[in-house]
């Protein structure tokens, strides 16, 4: 049985709670939070589960197997860094640092004590991203060329971290388990509506070399919420919306050919395909019940998690970037910015 404690119980926090009281082979041993009247909501629904304000109980408490951790971006690298040096298993909420230095620091943290760091970027253990991820290995889609999102509601503005860091987050996570392949370069505009609040709206160009490019805008202040994405394909394309209650995907045979046969070069040249569309079944298991028996998992079986530490430094490289390019002063704002490192 894995002892799992979870620091901070605020709007992501209670999801955790609930997901490892029922994972099988995990139990809830406490929770932390800096506010009595949340604790008193934990005491309510899970009686048996220890509370307290101070963190560093659970560290101390060698019946306390792992720590997750749902706190402010700002406090990741604090808590996550004092759980692994008391020899605590880490899952960590994304973005997993604020800064790919404190990223890498976790990481060989983790490395050197032989203790499992995930990041939780749930959406890679969605039932539909698994399955766009399958249509891609399989070759059904062909090789793809271009990955759009748009992720917008009037949404909680948050005080430490730019709505990329909060909603683009998820695109960078879905890109990197879906293509395989790290950005090299991102181009970046956005702007925040009301002075002294980071970024409340954003548009993120990705380019990659294999020539694929990625675009998603992000905001908080849209009048209603889209959780939108289209994959287009060389044979297939794919529309996910994550807000229908069913067909969440679907697969469309449609696409364009071009022909350069001389005789019929007058002609129009692009020929298009209009063919059926299907909504692929998916696995309907809440994406944190599956990645929650995944860590435990890892930390039974010594395994890497899907979404592990250099997946989670992966995607804090490309916030950086972005954020390098859309706050750029001396030039334009939104200047394409190469990325170097590429996670390692
Ligand atoms: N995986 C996802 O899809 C997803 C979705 C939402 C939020 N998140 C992430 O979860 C994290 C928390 O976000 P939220 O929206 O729940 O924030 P929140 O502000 O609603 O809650 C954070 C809680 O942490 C507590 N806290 C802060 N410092 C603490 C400390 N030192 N010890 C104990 N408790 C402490 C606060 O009192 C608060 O209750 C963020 O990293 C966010 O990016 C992830």
């Amino acid at each position: 049985m894995i002892n799992i404690g979870i620091v901070g119980y605020g709007y992501w926090g209670p999801n955790l709670v609930r997901n490892f009281a029922e994972t099988p082979g995990a139990k809830v041993a406490a929770v932390s939070d800096l506010d009595t009247a949340k604790l008193a909501l934990v005491q309510r629904r899970f009686p048996g589960v220890k509370t307290t304000t101070d963190f560093r109980e659970l560290l101390n408490d060698s019946g306390v197997d792992a720590i997750a951790i749902a706190t402010p971006v700002h406090t990741h690298f604090e808590l996550a860094l004092a759980a692994l040096q008391a020899g605590k298993h880490v899952w960590l909420e994304k973005p997993m640092t604020e800064t790919s230095a404190q990223a890498r620091q976790l990481i060989d943290e983790a490395q050197k004590r032989n203790l499992v760091l995930l990041v939780d970027h749930t959406f890679i253990y969605t039932g539909s991203v698994i399955k766009m991820k399958e249509l891609i290995d399989s070759g059904e889609l062909g090789k793809v060329l271009y990955y759009d999102s748009i992720r917008v509601n009037l949404g909680l503005f948050q005080r430490d971290v730019s709505v990329i860091s909060d909603l683009a987050v998820h695109d960078f996570s879905i890109l990197d388990y879906l293509l395989g392949e790290h950005p090299v370069a991102v181009s970046a505009n956005g702007t925040n509506h009301f002075p002294g609040t980071p970024e409340n709206l954003a548009y993120v160009t990705l380019f990659y070399d294999s020539g694929t490019i990625a675009h998603t805008s992000v905001s908080w202040l849209a009048p209603v919420k889209v959780r939108q994405i289209h994959l287009g394909g060389t044979k297939k394309m794919i529309t996910y919306d994550d807000l229908e209650p069913s067909e969440k995907i679907k697969v469309y045979d449609k696409g364009v050919s071009f022909t350069d046969d001389p005789a019929k070069i007058q002609e129009m040249r692009v020929g298009y395909r209009t063919g059926d569309m299907w909504a692929p079944k998916l696995a309907g298991t809440e994406a944190l019940a599956v990645e929650g028996a995944h860590f435990v998992d890892c930390i039974v079986n010594s395994k890497m998690p899907k979404t592990d530490g250099q997946l989670g430094l992966r995607v804090v490289e490309t916030i950086e970037a972005c954020h390098h390019s859309m706050r750029r002063k001396v030039r334009r704002n939104g200047e394409t910015v190469n990325i170097e490192s590429r996670g390692k």
